[in-house]
């Protein structure tokens, strides 16, 4: 939506602590296995997905992190105690695959744990590693990493052990994407903003239109903490995985765009179907996701006896404004957009564009 005005809607301007590594200017994109696989993840895998990522142009679009999840190291560290990958699933080690991914012009995330072993994999976890293991990602050309939050010791709250990998990255040597995933336990958006580039929210997502709610809601409520360098993060997309309809994956693509939140493909590509490739390269959404601004866009209105029937909106660069009519009921409904609730003066004439569909005047 284009108007005459600078617009700030109806949002105040957020109260931001800023991670100092330069990085996550915009909300990252890529691909990552978690979804998909889970455990059952290999390197043929990693290596497949990221040739197809590229076969589709998706890189071309700003989808240029590849990441490994959970899984991939070995239960044990080696002689000299360094994280190693695991033998049979990971032959080629971590270096091969990052090599990889730079080759392609892409850039390569990594797991590990604030706690002794990882979530799922039960995989060696870096508490007390920091600086060790930063330096090993740093070695194999590590450019993010997801830092979960299973078996720790139980005394030592997340914002004091998050801390400690953070300070270890930025001595590595390599710029490293932090992002911080304690499920948003202890409310990470009011103290990560300073330790990391992003923190999830909430707990996992699934392939399932309840849980795409849940998340979107629980996400929603920081949304003034999230800005250039620091952001929500409500998980990866399932845009794909088959148990949603078409319209449910491209409103979930769509929330998860307007909110800012990391566009991470969590699907297998190498057999995507097209109605799902389609919704990944909406460019206009893509854009809005990456708008320069960096303002997270909110709930503004909730309608009808069920207050299912939601206006969510937030600004843009260049006097616009993002706006989602999300029909959360049952059946079609109206939904009423109020100039009040975008921060816009009475009598404004503007024009709007639906993303999915075609140009309208109002
Ligand atoms: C946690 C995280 C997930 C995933 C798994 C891996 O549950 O929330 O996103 O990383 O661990 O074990």
């Amino acid at each position: 939506m284009q108007t005459k005005w600078n617009v700030t809607a109806a949002v105040p301007l957020p109260r931001r602590l800023v991670y100092d590594n330069g990085l996550g200017k915009t909300p990252i994109m890529g691909w990552s296995g978690w979804n998909k696989y889970e455990c059952k993840i290999n390197e043929k895998i990693v290596f497949g997905n990221t040739d197809a990522l590229v076969r589709h142009g998706l890189d071309q679009l700003g989808y240029n992190y590849v990441i490994v999840d959970d899984c991939w190291a070995a239960y044990k560290r080696d002689k000299q105690g360094n994280l190693k990958s695991h033998p049979t699933t990971f032959p080629s080690g971590m270096k091969a695959l990052a090599d990889y991914a730079h080759s392609k012009g892409l850039k390569f995330g990594l797991y590990s744990d604030a706690g002794r072993r990882t979530c799922i994999g039960h995989r060696a976890g870096s508490e007390d590693h920091e600086i060790r293991d930063a330096k090993t990602f740093a070695s194999w050309g590590v450019d993010y990493l997801k830092y979960d939050n299973c078996f720790h010791k139980k005394h030592y709250y997340p914002h004091l052990r998050y801390p400690v990998m953070s300070e270890a990255l930025n001595k590595s040597g390599r710029p490293i994407f932090y992002t911080i995933c304690e499920w948003g336990e202890d409310h990470p958006a009011l103290w990560a903003g300073k330790y990391a580039n992003s923190w999830r929210t909430s707990l996992d997502v699934k392939d399932r239109w309840d849980r795409i709610q849940i998340l979107a809601d629980d996400n929603n409520m920081w949304a003034a903490y999230a800005g250039p360098g620091g952001w929500n993060d409500p998980d990866m997309l399932q845009v794909g995985n088959g148990r949603m309809s078409v319209a449910e994956y491209r409103s979930h693509f769509s929330i998860w765009s307007i909110m800012k939140a990391p566009l991470i493909i969590g699907c297998e590509l190498r057999k995507i179907r097209e109605e799902h490739l389609e919704i990944y390269k909406n460019k206009e959404i893509i854009d809005i996701n990456q708008d320069p601004l960096g303002i997270q866009a909110r709930k503004v209105s909730r309608q009808g006896r069920c207050k299912c029937r939601e206006v969510w909106a937030g600004p843009l660069s260049g006097k616009r404004i993002v706006l989602a009519l999300w029909n959360r009921d049952w059946r079609r409904v109206a939904i009423k957009v109020n100039w009040f609730d975008l921060g816009l003066e009475p009598g404004v004439s503007v024009r709007v564009r639906d993303l999915w569909k075609v140009l309208i005047r109002l």
